[in-house]
């Protein structure tokens, strides 16, 4: 047997170094299990239309599955000459079982084959990342329900602005992963379309039934060109985009909680298996999770703009450019789940000090918008009571006074509007529970958001 398996043309042997050059296999046997479980699909369909007999059939799935409890048990040996996942399979099935193991690749071609294991690979890997995405949707609301009457500063510019409950700003969150587990389920229908049947670009004139194979397979329908069925990557670039936002989320977070753990703000406690101490002084406890989670977002981006820039100005259909889809994917899959593992864990034992976030809210003047708020309903225009307070709270910052130490008689001075009832007016509490408005932080409402989300939750 030659050593190529499309050795037949040439003369001379490869150059070691276009080998080296040209292997996939030191990537593309994680894609092992799928491309067996797409090769047992592919022969079961040859059975059924009479272009493999029975016999020859059982011979080359029970050869296949062999195959597999090799490759689970770590016996199955590597070789860079191989090039690549779907020879080695080849090469060891006609080790197994004779030249009958040459006829799997009937009507088939690796452009396909290839097309159809990464599809394979995508749709486990969105399955899990859902679910996992699930998880930290999960531990949101646990941590929300806890807070819904907890006061802290929202903040716009990174300046105290408004005062919030935390089960709000934790809420915020939980609705950029459900556009992530919705997003991710969208790319997952594109993902589940069956490419094999396409051959190397044309079809075959084999008489195959791909709708058999997306059966066996549980695809939901089949690819309906054969050149696009080869050349397209779009589903992957998809699940990149996806993962790139998603990892977007997860460092907009971690950014909170790296800033949060922070002595200026001290907002949070972590737990201590979820922080590291320095090397040198001994008095740190650092947020590295919540950093390199921050950090490695960059990882995804670059998967998402490598592979768009792999596909842009590539001719119809295969070409071997498209073997640079797999390191990309597969790096930002581990990246996200990895993410993901840690990051359920850390938030869910992450503790919020009411005492700080409280402390931090009740200084900044964070009640002057309610007090603008107030001169409107004694009908004052917004523009004008925006002016007043202004010079209110130029006033208090010089006499060293909050909003609510200034007597009414002092209030007066700016504006006759004022009354008794100013007083109410200021408490944290009332603040946060006037804002009614739906989809605003007061603990009322916030308590109804919960009760949607845990909804949301149950939805698949
Ligand atoms: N290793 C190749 C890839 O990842 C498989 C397909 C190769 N096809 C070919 N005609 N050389 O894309």
């Amino acid at each position: 047997m030659p050593t190529k398996a499309w050795g037949g043309r040439f003369g001379a042997a490869t150059d070691k170094t276009v080998e080296a050059f040209t292997a996939s296999i030191h990537f593309d046997q994680r894609l092992a299990p799928y491309d067996i479980a797409g090769s047992i699909a592919h022969a079961q369909m040859l059975g059924k239309c009479g272009i493999l007999s029975r016999a020859e059939t059982g011979a080359i799935v029970a050869g296949l599955k062999e195959i597999h409890d090799e490759i689970v048990r770590g016996e199955f040996k590597i070789d860079p000459a191989l090039e690549d996942i779907h020879m080695h399979v080849e090469r060891r099935l006609i080790e197994k079982i004779g030249a009958l193991g040459g006829k799997l690749h009937t009507a088939r071609s690796r452009n396909d084959q290839v097309a159809l294991d990464l599809r394979l690979f995508l749709r486990d890997v969105i399955r899990k990342i859902r679910t996992g995405i699930l998880e930290l949707q999960a531990v949101l609301i646990g941590q929300a329900e806890a807070h819904v009457e907890t006061i802290l500063p929202g903040y716009t510019h990174v300046q105290r602005a408004q005062p919030i409950v935390l089960a709000h700003h934790l809420l915020a969150y939980f609705e950029m992963f459900q556009r992530d587990r919705e997003r991710f389920a969208d790319c997952l229908g594109r993902v589940n379309l069956l490419p094999l049947g396409a051959g190397a670009l044309a079809g075959t004139p084999f008489p195959i039934d791909r709708h058999y194979v997306a059966k066996l397979l549980g695809f939901a329908g089949v690819l309906a060109n054969s050149e696009d069925a080869v050349a397209d990557r779009d589903f992957a670039v998809e699940f990149l985009a996806a993962g790139a936002i998603f990892a977007m989320h997860v460092s907009r977070l971690a950014e909170e909680l790296v800033l949060w753990a922070s002595a200026e703000f001290g907002f949070i406690e972590l737990p201590d298996a979820f922080a590291t101490g320095s090397s040198i002084m001994p008095q740190k406890k650092n947020p590295d999770v919540a950093e390199l989670a921050r950090g490695k977002t960059g990882r995804v981006y670059g998967a998402l703009i490598g592979l768009l820039t792999t596909l842009k100005g590539l001719p119809l259909a295969y070409n071997r450019d498209l073997q640079e889809d797999k390191e990309p994917v597969f790096d930002a899959a581990d990246t996200i789940r990895g993410l993901l593992a840690v990051l359920i864990p850390m938030l869910a034992a992450v503790t919020f000090r009411k005492d700080r976030m409280r402390a931090a809210v009740a200084d900044g003047y964070l009640n002057a918008t309610d007090l603008a708020d107030y001169l409107v309903t004694k009908g004052v225009p917004f523009r004008s009571a925006h002016e007043i307070v202004g010079r209110i709270v130029r006033h208090g910052i010089e006499k060293g006074r909050r909003l609510e130490e200034l007597p009414l008689s002092v209030l007066r001075r700016f504006s006759p509007a004022f009354r008794a009832d100013v007083a109410r007016h200021l408490t944290l509490d009332g603040c946060v529970a006037r804002r009614q408005s739906f989809g605003g932080t007061s603990p009322a409402r916030v308590a109804e958001a919960l009760k949607t989300a845990r909804r949301a939750l149950r939805r698949p």
